[in-house]
This record gives C-alpha cells, structure tokens and sequence, in this order.
C-alpha cells in the first residue's frame, strides 16, 4: 500500500492505494477555520494541521485492515495547500501561525521587491511576478511588522512540510512546491542565492530540494507513535496540491490540460521546458516529476465562490438542490453575470484588491439564475486562462476535470461550453493525495517513473461535448468587460 497525505485548506485527507491505482481507504480531517483578523488576510495554525494529520492517517489505516488490507504501507507521499509561510525557531518549535496561500496582506512587501530587484530580472530569476500569494513576501511582512518573531527564524517551509517535519523529523521540500514560494530557480531546479540575498533571507533557512518522487526522508519513532505508520517507512518528496493532483489525473506530457475547481480553480497544462509569461500572469513552476515544468492559472475564489453563495443565502440547501435549481435556467442566465473575485485575483489580473460582483441583475431574476451564473462565471473566469494559453502558444489537446466542478452534470457541461472543448472525466478523480501515493510508490520503485505510474493506475470514463459554445462565448465576450469596469468602482 502507498500513503498520500494531503494537508489542504479545510482540512487534511490520507488516502491508501494499492499498485492498481485502487483506493483501499480514506479519512479525513477537518481543520479549524481560517482565522483573518482583517479582510484580506488568512492564517492558519501548523499545530492543527498536524493533529488533522495525525487523526486522517489514523483513520485511514484502521480503516484499511477492517476492510481486509492488512499489507504494511511500503512509502509515503506528502502534498497540499501551497505558497503557506511556516516560521520554525532553531527548536523546529512553531514561531507564529501561517500565513497561508490565500492571504493578500503582501502587496507593498511585492512592490518593495519588485522594485529592488526589478520586474524582468525576478521572472528571469524565479519564473514568476511577486504576488501576495507567494511564501517570500509573506516572510517579508513579517520582517516589517513582527521583527521580534523574524529574528527568531531558524527554519521556513510550507504547510505539508511542516507534517513531513513532524512525521520525520526532517526539512525538506519538494521542486515543485518550493516553486510557489519565489525563491526558485524555476529554469535551473535550484535555490535562487540571488533572490534571496536581495530579499534578505538567509539561505540556512530553506529546506533540502528534491524531486517529487525522490525518498527524501523516513518515518521517524515519535512520528510512528503518534500516526500508526511504522517507524523507517520511505517518505517521498510530494507536490504542492496542483503539482500532485496533476499527476494524479496523469497530466505530465505537453497538451494535456487540466481544469480543477476546489476552494481555488486552477488550469494547468504541462510543459516539456519552462514557459514563461512576460507579464507574469500564469505561474511557471517546475512539475512534480523530473525534468518536466508547467504553466498554471489560478482563480482564487472558484469552488468559493459556490461555497460562498450557498453559505450566505441558501444555507438550509445541499449543493445538489442548488445544481438542480440551477438546471432550470438557460445558459448565460438570461444575461446575469458573476465576477468571483471573492479573494482579489491571480490570473489574469494579479490584483489582490479585485471585488466581486453579481451584473445584470433585473426584476425577472430568480434565486436559481444567481447559482448559474456563479457557475458560469467561475468557468469564465477558467477561460481566461485557456485564451492566455492560446496567446503563448501552450497547446490544449485534452482537458480533464478535477475536483468540486467535475462531481456535478450541470458544472461539467458549463465547462466543456465555456471552454468550448470537449472534458474528459476520469473513472476515480482522487485529488492530490492520489498524486502523492503515485509519487511515494515511484520514489521506492513499484513503477520506472511518474509516466509509468499513471499509466499503470489513471483511466478516463467519459468524455462531455461542448453544446452551448455559441452562447457561452457571447457570454464570455461581457464577462470580459466586468472586470476592467468594477475596478472604476470598486477600487480600494
Ligand atoms: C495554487 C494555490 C492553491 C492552493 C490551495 O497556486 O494557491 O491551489 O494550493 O489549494
């Protein structure tokens, strides 16, 4: 059996898959609520994600013998939210809650970066813009307003790296995750010393790089005692969440795209070299798999932006009565648009001070029209960056779903309309912590790389035509016009 953890935003989830790619058993833990002081921001405290760790892994494992799987676990994968900021002091004792992927608090600590070390120069450097999103700005505010904690940093990571510590005992991290954090060498698979001199972080404090599958670690005695797993088990290097679930929908090679809607969206096609984006829209980041890259857009309120509709005005509701109200109305809702710009935005705009917006509202408009059309505007909002892939010239030869957005019939057919594409469904849609397993068993050798390992364990099911293109792509062309117009009045 191989074990993927995966310590995402809501909560952590260990999954156990045999060699066949079947999932033998799963638990997960809920974690406690993002605390934000102030609009914008969002911590999260590592403390808690090693119990949800602790208490998903636990699950998974009993769960696994009472259905019979009593064969050990041979190696462990690691993945999750990416980008979070973990302060450890010279103790590995936790130094203050992380700031995590979502927290928009950074942009003069962007600005004061990008200015010292220029704009072309730090995506010649990194691959990548400064975005509030990235874990070196988030390590620079702290310098700025908490220098008393900065000064005690001994050791910085992100958050699934912070359970491998615990489980381990050792700082590592992996090539595609430590891409997210804007102190890689993007191009080169390597610490940038040039960044990080110019931010003013010392190298000392970055863990060890490996490739995703690479065994970097091993499960230690007190990671043992407190999960189940047995003491010396190989735990692999892992993914960031979109690294790992990629590979866990066998994105590796060039045209092949995915579309996953989970508390964030996110297209991800890979690359066979590093693409980079001029103007720093879409995220290059090295694949979880050696020698491979990939380019990402990222919505940051997408499956948030359903969770957000329902929680506040239609909480007595399951999503599936929202879905099927929603199936109802015609496609492009009678001309009701929505801006998900819940958390500001990453692609295309990069403006964490983005609002969002309900348009076109009139007195026919029914409670049904607004759940479409927060469908449909997440999907449009997907679509920006499939027409920056096809500004840059990154071919899509198939998309596949992931995620919330490909559970339901209504939201994969708004896709596959949207993107004017046809989707492709896979028989198990596990998330990252599929991915992870298929690292941790590539790492011990049960397959001769990634490729193998997805091709030995991922099956497609069924493929969604495209029915409404028309329309929607009418649709898409207003929706293109929200986003410069709500900044004239939303503007901070
Ligand atoms: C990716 C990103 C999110 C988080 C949370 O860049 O920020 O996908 O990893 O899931």
């Amino acid at each position: 059996m191989f074990l993927g953890i995966d310590v995402g935003t809501g909560g952590t989830r260990a999954l156990l898959i045999d060699r066949s790619g079947k999932v033998l058993a799963s638990h997960a833990a809920a974690h406690a609520p993002i605390h934000s002081e102030h609009i914008g921001w969002a911590e999260q405290d590592p403390e808690d994600w090693w119990r949800a760790a602790q208490e998903a892994i636990r699950g998974a494992l009993t769960a696994a013998v009472a259905a019979g799987h009593t064969t050990p676990v041979e190696a462990v994968g690691l993945t999750g939210q990416m980008h979070g900021c973990v302060m450890l002091d010279a103790a590995g004792h936790v130094l203050r809650p992380a700031l995590i992927w979502c927290d928009q608090r950074t942009q003069p600590q962007c600005d004061w970066l990008t200015e010292t070390i220029g704009y072309e120069r730090l995506i010649e450097l990194t691959a990548n813009p400064a975005l509030p999103n990235f874990t070196l700005t988030k390590l620079l505010w702290v310098r700025q307003h908490q220098l008393e904690i900065f000064s005690r940093i001994a050791h910085v990571m992100c958050p699934k790296d912070y359970v491998r510590f615990r489980l381990t005992g050792v700082y590592a991290i992996d090539m595609q995750e430590a891409s997210g954090t804007l102190l890689l060498d993007v191009v080169h698979r390597r610490w940038s010393t040039e960044v990080a001199e110019a931010a003013g972080i010392p190298m000392a404090w970055l863990p060890q790089l490996f490739e995703g599958p690479e065994i970097c670690a091993h499960i230690s005695s007190e990671g043992s005692a407190a999960t189940g797993i047995p003491a010396r088990t190989p735990v692999a290097a892992g993914a960031g969440d979109q690294g790992a679930g990629a590979v866990g929908m066998g994105i590796l090679a060039p045209g092949s795209v995915s579309a996953t809607i989970g508390t964030s969206g996110v297209v991800f096609a890979a690359t066979a070299a590093p693409t980079l984006d001029p103007k720093g829209r879409l995220h290059t980041f090295c694949h979880a798999a050696p020698g491979i890259w990939h380019v990402m857009g990222v919505t940051n309120g997408a499956g948030l932006s359903f969770r957000y509709l329902k929680d506040t005005f239609f909480p007595t509701n399951s999503y599936d009565d929202l879905t099927d109200l929603a199936s109802n109305v015609p496609p492009a809702s009678d001309g009701l648009l929505w801006a998900p710009y819940l958390f500001g935005e990453r692609t295309p705009h990069l403006d964490p001070d983005a609002r969002a917006a309900f348009v076109g509202i009139t007195a026919s408009t029914t409670s049904a029209h607004f759940v479409r059309a927060v469908l449909e505007g997440v999907a449009f909002s997907l679509k920006d960056t499939f027409t920056l892939f096809a500004e840059l010239g990154i071919p899509v030869d198939r998309i596949r779903l992931g995620g919330g957005g490909a559970r339901g019939p209504l939201w994969r057919q708004i896709q596959a309309d949207v993107y004017d594409h046809a989707v492709e469904l896979l028989e198990a849609e596990e998330g990252g912590a599929f991915g992870a397993a298929l690292l941790a068993g590539t790492g011990i050798g049960a397959w001769p790389s990634v490729e193998a390992a997805c091709e030995a364990t991922i099956r497609p099911a069924q493929v969604i035509a495209p029915q409404n293109s028309e329309t929607m792509a009418e649709a898409y062309r207003h929706y293109r016009r929200l986003y410069p117009a709500l900044r004239q009045v939303t503007a901070p």
